[in-house]
């Protein structure tokens, strides 16, 4: 019997504190006893994001929430920039597409992310841009966007900064406030540790001014909905109501770690899969400027298919890990350090890819990337 551990960027493992209040009898959601959890979720939700903004929480996957972002604050033929890092990045240029938005894309290469002052230029060229869109930690590449410093540029101008921080909630500092991010999405997959099912996103007033002159065509995920709504501590459609209640929870764990304490500790498990894969002669895939905690990018040796050794690790050995996207796809694989992940499993996938290196032909000392991040774990 083989049980299966998830080292996965999203979704990630659910512990069995959530797994137990999944599991409880259904409540209606048009009840006082939802709207208490609804109001916990919300306000457990800016404790994480770092936040006095608003919060709107629907039922979807995260890509729902972008696309409210999307349609609640713009028009067509508006003008906007889109920071595009990696798969993510592109996401945003999709959905502005889609609604006859004008996109302006500054890409970076992968593995690097876009600088600020590119994003300044492009303001300064244009006065009518209306959103800057950026992704907080771009999961298919294992970096960051200075959100920080996109930040400080963005707030001196007209437009509002949009960020998707689907993967890196919870697990990347992201201060909302302190950074003047006007929009944050995310979705419960990820750093919170629950099944998908539930997106929401945060809206600072800079933002909250575009909703009513917005003219995008729009229903499931118009804003002006959920805002209606939420006036009353509800939402305007059936919510997730079992991951809501179970999200409630998850907010309480991170509650009693304390969201600094768990925002170090993923960054000890970064550090420490970083370790172990350059003992292994392996590379990073992310630049040093952008690497991200929320995961890590490994490129494999040149002779080894990415996609084999993770099929090993997977089908023989029960560990998952992710694959590269697209021109890195069969090239890297992709660890992740969030949620309920901690060092005995970052431990165990370590010791899982040295075996499947060394039945692939790949040659090192057997136990060098184990003994690397076990370093790190005990200084
Ligand atoms: C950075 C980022 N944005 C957006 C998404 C899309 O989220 P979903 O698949 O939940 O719609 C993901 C999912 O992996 C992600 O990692």
């Amino acid at each position: 019997m083989k049980r299966l551990l998830l080292l996965t960027p999203g979704p990630t493992q659910v512990p069995p504190r959530l797994c137990e209040v999944l599991g409880r009898p259904i409540i209606h959601h048009r009840t006082s006893q939802f709207q208490a959890f609804l109001k916990e979720a919300a306000e457990g939700l800016q404790y994480v994001l770092k936040t006095k903004n608003d919060v709107y929480i629907m039922a979807s996957s995260g890509t729902g929430a972008m696309e409210a972002s999307v349609v609640s604050f713009l028009s067509p033929g508006d003008k906007v920039i889109v920071a595009e890092a990696g798969k993510f990045g592109e996401r945003w240029t999709g959905l502005c597409k889609a609604y006859g938005i004008e996109a302006q894309v500054i890409k970076a290469t992968w593995g690097k992310s876009v600088p600020s002052a590119e994003i300044k230029k492009a303001l300064d060229a244009d006065k009518n841009i209306k959103a800057v869109f950026i992704t907080h930690s771009e999961t298919s590449t294992g970096t960051n966007a200075d959100v920080e410093g996109i930040g400080q540029v963005v707030k001196d101008y007209g437009a509002i900064l949009i960020a998707d921080a689907v993967s890196g909630l919870g697990v990347q500092d992201l201060q909302t406030d302190n950074w003047h991010v006007d929009v944050v999405c995310s979705a419960s997959h990820k750093g919170l540790m629950l099944p998908p099912g539930v997106a929401f996103l945060s809206v600072s007033p800079k933002a909250d001014a575009l909703i009513a002159s917005s003219k995008i065509p729009k229903y499931y995920f118009d804003i002006r909905k959920y805002k209606k709504a939420w006036a009353q501590v509800d939402t305007p459609f059936t919510p997730s109501i079992g991951i809501v209640i179970a999200l409630v929870e998850s907010l309480k764990m991170i509650k009693e770690v304390g969201i600094d304490n768990m925002l170090a500790q993923y960054a000890r498990l970064a550090q420490a899969t970083r370790a172990a894969a350059l003992a292994l002669g392996l590379s990073l895939f992310a630049d040093k400027s952008a690497i991200s905690n929320v995961l890590t990018a490994i490129v494999m040796p040149e002779s080894i298919d990415a996609g084999k050794v993770l099929k090993i690790m997977r089908d023989t050995h029960g560990i998952s890990v992710a694959p590269g996207q697209d021109a890195v796809k069969g090239k890297i694989i992709r660890i992740a350090h969030m949620g309920v992940i901690d060092e005995y499993d970052i431990l165990t996938g370590i010791a899982c890819l040295e075996k499947v290196l060394k039945q692939l032909g790949h040659k090192f000392e057997m136990g060098v990337g184990v003994a690397a991040a076990q370093k790190v774990f005990n200084p």
